[in-house]
């Protein structure tokens, strides 16, 4: 009876090990297509906008996708991805969802998906600038991400902006030189010079300016960045927004993206692209391993002990 009880301890003991596998982090930042305006409407006689609620099944909540949330706590993540985050405007779809249950689909042995929510709708690339308060905000979200139980690794960035730099033709000639910078200023910072960068090039504008911003960004040469074009996705009827089935569509295109990183059946491959772990997940790993050798030592211990005692027993 009480090896039995032994046993059971052993298994709680070992449990924790698969629960606390390293969360796989994506930041996700920009503007109002990266927070998700799928499925949003314009009651045209009030100026009031809601979302629809229609979650597609591409977009579903899953055990294994977690977001951070507005508190920098992780919770599982459901639709609308950023309605804690782009506070000032209503949320619908956007690419997230679609985007981590299109990476779990295709990359089975991948565990965790952790997201981290950080689009501001109808932000300039300026004011997401090293040390203003978006890059800030965003910074500070992405260093919590690391620090909570379980760690993590942060595995790309995903960047869909640019619409607000189409209505001025020296912005849209900017373009370029600023979120080149941005992309360089954030792996610095996270000091990740080769995290894989996916991001967007632009199916709308606010402004005339648009295929001058498309051609920056298509022209960008960074080492592991990505560009998936958006050009030609269904819009809404605002001209401005992707669609909910768009963005289904986007979050499928960046997760293909993504997956290029990754050479299948090579997960190691990751550790060397992106550098960036919690060292807290490896101390906690270790230590978890630690007693649960010391478990299985105990457990054999107390077997023989056990079938000692029931030998003599026996002899007696
Ligand atoms: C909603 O529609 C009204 C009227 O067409 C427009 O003035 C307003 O800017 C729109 N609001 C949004 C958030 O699209
Ligand atoms: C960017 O947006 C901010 C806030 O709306 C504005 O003050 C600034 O002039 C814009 N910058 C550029 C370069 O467009």
């Amino acid at each position: 009876m009480a090896w039995f009880f032994l046993l059971l301890v052993f298994l709680i003991q070992a449990m924790p090990m698969k629960l606390q596998a390293d969360k796989n982090i994506f930041i996700l930042a920009g503007q109002s297509n990266m927070a998700g305006r799928g499925g949003v409407v314009n009651d045209t006689r009030n100026g009031v906008t809601t979302w629809d609620g229609v979650v597609p099944p591409q977009c579903r909540s899953n055990p294994s996708i977690l977001k951070l949330d507005a508190h920098l706590k992780w919770v599982k993540a459901h639709e609308p991805l950023h309605g804690d985050i782009d506070t000032v405007k209503t949320n619908g779809i956007g690419p997230g969802m679609a985007f981590a249950n299109s990476v779990l689909e295709k990359n089975l042995g991948l565990g965790v998906v952790g997201l981290v929510p950080c689009a501001i709708g109808g932000t300039n690339i300026s004011e997401w600038e090293r040390g203003k308060v978006l890059y800030n905000h965003m910074m500070k979200r992405v260093k919590e991400s690391l620090r909570d139980d379980g760690g993590g690794t942060i595995r790309a960035l995903l960047w869909y902006q640019g619409e607000s730099d189409t209505v001025s033709l020296s912005d849209a000639h900017s373009y370029q030189n600023r979120v080149r910078k941005f992309f360089l200023d954030v792996r610095a910072d996270l000091q990740s010079p080769l995290l894989p960068i996916i991001q967007v090039a632009l199916a709308s504008g606010s402004g005339p300016y648009i295929e001058i911003v498309r051609q920056a960004q298509l022209g960008i040469d960074l080492l592991n960045l990505k560009t998936v074009d958006a050009k030609g996705l269904p819009l809404q009827p605002d001209g401005l927004h992707l669609s909910t089935p768009a963005q289904v569509d986007l979050g499928k295109m960046m997760a293909d993206a993504f997956l290029q990183f990754v050479p299948s059946s090579n997960t190691n491959m990751y550790d060397n692209v992106s550098p960036i772990r919690n060292k807290a997940s490896s101390s906690i790993g270790l230590s978890n391993c630690v007693s649960h050798i010391y478990m299985v030592h105990l457990f054999i211990t107390f077997m023989i002990y056990h079938n000692d005692v029931h030998n003599f027993l026996v002899d007696v």
